[in-house]
This record gives structure tokens, sequence and C-alpha cells, in this order.
């Protein structure tokens, strides 16, 4: 079979015969296809990119029908069961599982670089006692980048490492102090006696005691959430991550573009959006009277729906399993059952199928972080610390792409001609 596709021009009756690779035509193979000579040639419209690949990929695989997920292959089932999220981390990062010597290097690297300079401290202190979590986490990720002037060599392979590990250290640290800085406590410091996550529930949650004891199922949930966040391939933040990097932005600014795009509630403002919803909702009885209005398009179910999963989020399944270990140490979360019930009349509904709208990772991510005490607006935050390796990976494969260039889409202009200024006196 020949891998190509022919492309007749109706305008001019010429023929072209276009290479196919991977699925894909090249759309800058597009550019040769003109209507005349002063035709810049043809482009192809997009808007949302809902049909176009914008660079290969090694990290994750989807298969959105299927609902499938796969971290450099290993299905997310897998890791969720038998990895943690540093060695999670790790894979993205690099491609391949560690072995036990790498394993303990890079978990020995990232609690080196926990701190964060004291004066971070003072520029959070700055914030308004209400600031939502997630701007202090965007604003402080990019001052980081004033910290570390290093981190403007993006070409030295050794300088991007370094910044990588930094970042990834450094995510739960932030996260934990715009937690403190919202209800007024003293920011408590690493403690690099404990792990990834046991640490950062002790920043979180430490108060005067000499050491802070997760509970270890409690820690482990996260650890699984953690890890089904990692990375999502091309999403919005993803997309942002690589569009701000390609400029040849530092690592951090760049890190601060893609929890921006994560802020939104279409991205990861989903899972506090999912609480909010259900806290509206009240109560099971009003179910029907809620999917009515969704069916009617005044509102949206939260947490349904994806771009690419058109199947039920293989994520969401794990988060369930997780939801009941987590309710058995907690006592079960009383929108736990609300949820269930949306879900189910949902999964039933005609608009739900034929749109194929199903749970996604955020319909009970949230219920699980309010378990462990995290409160709504801290949510998508939760979301950028494990998010991070994931942005990382994206950076790092694009800037060693021979075929990386400054982002730039073209647009359709459709906006006036050229016309002549006139001066405000004569202007109606
Ligand atoms: C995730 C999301 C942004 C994907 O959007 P998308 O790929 O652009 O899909 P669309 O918005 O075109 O949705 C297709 C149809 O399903 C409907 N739809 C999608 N998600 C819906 C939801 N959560 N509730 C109700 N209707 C929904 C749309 O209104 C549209 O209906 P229409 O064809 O009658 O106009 C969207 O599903 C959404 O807003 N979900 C809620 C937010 C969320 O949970 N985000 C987290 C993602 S992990």
């Amino acid at each position: 079979m020949k891998e190509t596709i022919t492309v007749i021009d109706n305008r001019t009756g010429k023929t072209y015969e276009l290479p196919v690779t991977h699925g894909t035509i090249r759309a800058m193979d597009l550019r040769q296809i003109k209507s005349g000579d002063d035709d810049f040639g043809l482009m192809s419209y997009d808007p949302a990119f809902m049909n176009t690949a914008s660079c290969t990929s090694r990290i994750t695989y989807i298969d959105g029908d299927k609902g499938i997920l796969r971290y450099r292959g290993y299905p997310i089932e897998q890791l969720a069961e038998k990895s943690t999220y540093l060695e999670v981390a790790y894979l993205i990062l690099n491609g391949d599982l560690p072995n036990s010597a790498q394993l303990e290097e890079w978990e020995s690297n990232v609690k080196l670089h926990t701190m964060v300079h004291e004066n971070i401290k003072k520029f959070m202190e700055g914030f308004h006692y209400d600031a939502h979590p997630m701007g202090m986490f965007i604003s402080t990720v990019a001052a980081l980048s004033t910290y570390f002037s290093d981190a403007k060599r993006i070409n030295d392979p050794l300088s991007r490492r370094a910044q990588i590990i930094r970042l990834v250290a450094k995510m739960p640290t932030i996260a934990a102090y715009t937690y403190r800085h919202s209800i007024g406590r003293p920011y408590a410091y690493p403690d690099n006696d404990l792990g990834y996550n046991a640490n950062f529930l002790s920043m979180m949650f430490k108060m005067t005691e000499q050491k802070y004891h997760a509970n270890p199922v409690l820690e482990r949930a996260l650890d699984v959430l953690f890890i089904l966040h990692a990375d999502h391939e091309q999403n919005c933040s993803a997309n942002a991550m690589r569009s701000v990097g390609s400029s040849n932005s530092d690592p951090y600014s760049a890190t601060a573009a893609a929890a921006a795009a994560l802020y939104g509630p279409l991205h990861g403002g989903a899972n506090e959006e999912v609480l909010r919803m259900l806290v509206q909702i009240g109560s099971k009885d009003k179910v029907p009277e809620f999917i009515k209005r969704v069916r009617a398009g005044e509102t949206k179910l939260m947490g349904f729906g994806h771009r690419v999963y058109k199947n039920y989020d293989p994520r969401a399944k794990i988060i369930k399993q997780t939801a009941d270990a987590v309710f058995e140490v907690t006592g079960k979360n009383p929108l736990l059952d609300l949820a269930l019930e949306l879900e189910r009349i949902a999964l039933e509904e005609d608009y739900f199928i034929t749109r194929k709208l199903y749970p996604n990772v955020d319909f009970y991510s949230g219920l699980i972080y309010q378990a462990l005490g995290i409160p709504t607006d801290m949510f998508p935050v939760m979301f950028a610390i494990p998010r991070t390796s994931g942005w990382l990976a994206q950076w790092e494969e694009m800037m060693t792409d021979p075929e990386k260039k400054i982002v730039r889409p073209r647009q359709v202009y459709l906006g006036a001609k050229q016309r002549d200024y006139v001066s405000l006196e004569k202007r109606k």
C-alpha cells in the first residue's frame, strides 16, 4: 500500500500527492497547493486543535475510544497499583523505569531541593489573606525564575536537569505554603526524613508536634492520585508549556504558564467545580432536577466529558477504588452517595450516552482530597504538583526535538480591508 494521499484541487484541476506518515499529513505540504501565482498556499483551519498533532511524542499514549492510558508504554493501572509517584516521575522524565541505584539517586536529589529561598516566604506573605491558592502558586512558580539565573541556559542539558529536579522538589513546598498562608498558619519547613507525599502532608498539616505522622493509607492514596495526574499528553497546559518553552523561556516561566492553563475550570479547575456542584445540588432527590437543567443546556455536569476519552476515563476507575480505601480511614464523605447517584442517572441518560460523556478523573478526585482535609480551592494546586513532572517531560522532549521551532500558528484574517485613517473630528 502506498503511504500517500492524492489531493485534486478543483479550483485549478491540479493533482498533488502528499506523503502520509504515522497517519498524518504535514500541514506544510498543503502550502504548495495554490489557486494562482499570488496565492499564499492552502492552510488547514483547526481552532482548538481538534485534529492537529502539534508534535511527535514518546511520553504518554491515550486511546480515548478504548479508555487506555499508558506512560512510556506502561498501563496506568499497573503503575497505580505497583509504583510510586517519584518513580513514575522518573519514568516520565527519563523514558524507562529506574533501577534501584537510579531511583535512590533521584529520590535523594529531589529531597535535597525541597527548600525554597526564605525570601519566597516573604514574597508570599504579600498575598492578600483570601488569595486563591492557585493564583499564589502560579505567581510563586514564576518568581522562582528570579532565583535561578542558570535556568536561562536552556540549551545545556545539565542545567535543564538541575531545574527539573528543583521544580519537582519545590512544588509540594510552594503548594503547602499557599495553604498555610490562606489559613494564617506559620509555614512548616520540609522534613527530608519523610517521603515525597508524607513530607507534603507534613508541610500542610503539621502543628506543634516534633514530627508529623501521616496515615499510611492516606499517604498511599495521595501517591496514587499523583501517579494518575502525572501526565496526559498534549492537553491545554502541556500545550502551554511547549508553546511558552518554544520561545526559549526558562522552565520556571513556562511551568507557571502551564499552571495558569491548568487553573481554568475546563481543565484542572474542574475538580473544584465538581465539589461546588455537589454542594449546590445538596441531596440525592435533587439529582433528576439537576440533570434536567444539564439537558436543557443551562449548566454542565462538571467532572463529565473529555476531549479525548469517549469512554470511561481509566483514571476515574482507579480513583473510585482509592476513594473506598480512603473512606475506610476517614469515614465516608457524605457527598459520595450524591456523586454515585449523579453518575448512575447520567450514565442512563440519552443526553450523556449519545455524546459519549463519562466521568473523568476530576469527578471523584475532589471527594478524596476533601477527605484528606484539603480545602476545595487547593484542588487545582493538588493537580499541579504531580503534573509538573509531565510538563517538564514535555518540555525536555521539545527542547531535544530536532524539529523544535518557536510555536507560531497562522490565522484566517477576516477583518477590515485596508482603509484610510479618519481624523477624530470627521468621524461620525
Ligand atoms: C472536558 C470538556 C471541556 C471537553 O470539551 P470538548 O471536547 O470541547 O467537547 P464539547 O464541549 O464540544 O462537548 C460535546 C457536547 O457534549 C456536551 N458536553 C460536554 N461536556 C459536558 C458536560 N460536562 N456536561 C454537559 N454537557 C457536556 C457539550 O455541550 C456538547 O453538546 P452539543 O453537541 O449539544 O453542543 C467538556 O466535556 C467539559 O466542559 N466538561 C466539564 C469540565 C470537566 O470536567 N473538565 C475536566 C476535564 S479532565
